[in-house]
């Protein structure tokens, strides 16, 4: 079958790689994709948000699947307009998107569920905001409820660090339209894991367990980005931990969803803190986490076309997965001084070097310029390696990242040390 992929960004080219040695799949194409994806399928310059382009260009083509990569199109709508010309489609409707989309939504809907979640409450208004969190004191979390690549979300160690985010947000300067609802939670400690499900219908399976880092820097310090590293699996998701998070948060979201008429055909990802008190749930997204993707894509086994093409026909009942025994660990390399401000087109080098040294390398932000590859954004590469433990992948995908050739890339130095302390145990 020939597979579209929609997004250009790590997520899509670990998915692009698995596509294309699936044997149930004779051909890959990606909008946009990027030039690391350009090595795995026909890229076709249609942007990822562009709703219109993206319907042309599958009339065109005739894909016999459509896997949509990031949140933007799923909360804009085009899985419903796929699916009214009649593609099966890897991804959920605007309804379910919904549960991404709005963080206010998203958490009303785990109170009716009963999901387990930290206590919030929603506001438009920054008196009312902040006698909240004067009354709650700090820590405490501040949210943007619509989407914001991950950023739109502040731990706050200090009340005044909580009001200044709120008076920001509610005043349109940061995240715009995204911060004009804002949530405001109590804070959960514990550790964080990814729980990602593959749902089509009433039918839900667990993927391996992941963890995401998602603050700039070691240590867990700085502000939270899209991620900047991710390993596959995370020894915190016990078994029973896995059957608690399918039975008391993902099935009664799926449910809550379909009695209001939202099917849910996707992924399911479920961020969740570890907290003394049991699993709760910190936020829903309905596309595979970035960087998480690229870990689970290295350990997957299963025919990645055949999986995504039964979600998308209501035939997935009876699917198992398979998974590589040992650790995927992913290292995510920026462009250094992003967020703030960054040069772009520095050229990358070495990166053949980082593969012949064992680990795979998945574009995000890069672009071609004068046959080199060069940064074209903030998240530029993952840089992943599978090995029998999370030391010995670690310190294969770091061994790997010292050949890469870029003054300008900045990584963090110790994904993984969690597992790692917990493996010496
Ligand atoms: P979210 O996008 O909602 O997952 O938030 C991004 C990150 O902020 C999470 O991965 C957590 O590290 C942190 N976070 C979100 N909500 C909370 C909370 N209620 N308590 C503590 N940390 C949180
Ligand atoms: N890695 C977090 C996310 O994809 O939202």
């Amino acid at each position: 079958m020939k597979v579209l992929v929609v997004g250009g960004g790590g997520r899509e080219h670990a998915l692009c790689w698995k596509l294309k040695r699936s044997p149930s799949v004779t051909e890959v194409i990606c909008a946009p994709g990027n030039p690391g994806i350009a090595r795995e399928a026909r890229c076709l310059n249609v942007g990822a948000e562009d709703i219109e382009g993206l319907m042309k260009l599958a009339l065109q083509e005739r894909p016999d699947l459509v896997v949509i990569g990031p949140e933007v199109p799923l909360v804009l709508g085009l899985g419903n307009q796929l699916r009214e010309e009649g593609f099966p489609v890897f991804g959920p409707d605007k309804a379910a998107a919904n549960l991404e989309g709005s963080k206010s939504f998203s958490k009303r809907l785990m109170y009716e569920a009963g999901v387990p979640t930290a206590r919030f409450e929603v506001h438009v208004d920054v008196e009312e905001a902040v006698e909240t969190i004067r009354s709650w004191g700090a820590p405490i979390v501040v949210k943007a409820s619509g989407l914001a690549a991950g950023k739109g979300v502040i731990v706050a160690q200090s009340e005044k660090e909580a009001i200044d985010a709120v008076r920001d947000m509610l005043a349109g300067n940061s995240f715009g339209d995204a911060g004009s609802q804002v949530v405001i939670e109590e804070c959960l400690v514990g550790e964080e894991a990814s729980c990602l499900f593959i749902v089509s219908g009433d039918t839900i399976i667990p993927l391996a367990s992941s963890q995401d880092h998602k603050a700039l820097l070691d240590g867990d310090q700085g502000p939270n980005t899209g991620g900047m590293g991710a390993y596959s699996p995370a020894p915190c998701v016990t078994p029973e931990v896995e059957a608690t998070v399918l039975e008391t948060i993902a099935r009664p979201i799926v449910a809550a969803l379909k009695k209001r008429g939202a099917e849910f055909i996707g992924i399911l990802y479920a961020g969740v803190m570890l907290t003394d008190d049991g699993a709760k749930t910190l936020e829903f997204n309905v596309r595979f986490g970035d960087p998480e993707c690229q870990p689970l894509m290295r350990r997957l086994k299963s025919d990645l076309g055949e999986v995504l093409l039964a979600a998308a026909n209501r035939k997935l009942d009876g699917v198992s997965l398979e998974w590589e025994e040992g650790t995927a660990l992913c290292v995510v390399v920026t462009s250094d001084g992003d967020p703030a401000s960054f040069e772009k087109g520095q050229v990358i080098g070495g990166l053949d070097a980082v593969e012949a040294a064992g680990a795979a390398v998945f574009h995000a932000g890069t672009a071609e310029k004068d046959g080199a590859i060069v940064n074209a954004g903030g998240r530029v590469l993952g840089v992943t390696a599978v090995a029998g433990s999370v030391k010995e992948a670690q310190a294969t995908d770091y061994a790997a990242l010292e050949k890469l050739e870029w003054p300008g890339g900045f990584y963090r130095k110790v994904i993984g040390y969690r597992a790692v302390a917990r493996e010496k145990r």
